[in-house]
């Protein structure tokens, strides 16, 4: 049967500023292994302000970017790559919707995000976006076969 038959995949993770700032990186990592996703990469790093223009590089024109890339290099971040079945919506569905007033409890963002703006966890949303996320934060060496 093909029921459920999901397809392995790998996707770019990352605790933002404020979720390290806050001591939530042992209990976001925490949800990760028990959800048995494969971390096959993982630093802590200051993003470079090229480096968060690129990655955001979607939202240049609207008008929370400056606000956006200000926050995202206020401090170090956790960068995960991880691998599983449907990883890349099953990471975002972990993590909730992206205004923690829609975010469902039990979602990383639902139970911890206090903004919009610093809601915790980013999340790649297509294969697309997780490869190109993934070569941006990491390099070739940093990722396991
Ligand atoms: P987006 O890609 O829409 O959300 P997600 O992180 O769920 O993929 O937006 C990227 C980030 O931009 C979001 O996590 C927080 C920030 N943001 C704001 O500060 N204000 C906003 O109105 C939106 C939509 C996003
Ligand atoms: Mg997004």
């Amino acid at each position: 049967s093909t029921l459920g038959a999901m397809p392995t995949e790998r996707t770019f993770a990352m605790i933002k500023p404020d979720g390290v700032r806050r001591g939530l990186t042992a209990e976001i990592l925490r949800r990760i292994e028990l959800k048995g996703y494969r971390t096959v990469g993982l630093k802590l790093y200051q993003i470079p302000r090229e480096t968060a223009e690129s990655h955001y590089g979607e939202h240049s024109a609207k008008p929370f970017f400056g606000e956006l890339v200000d926050f995202i290099t206020s401090g170090p971040v956790v960068a995960i790559a991880l691998e599983g079945e449907n990883a890349i919506a099953g990471w975002r569905s972990m993590m909730g919707a992206t205004n923690p007033a829609n975010a469902a409890p039990g979602t990383i963002r639902g139970d911890f995000a206090t903004s919009v703006g610093e809601n915790v966890t980013h999340g790649s949303d297509s294969p697309e976006s997780a490869q190109r996320e993934l070569a941006l934060f990491f390099a070739e060496g940093e990722l396991l076969k």
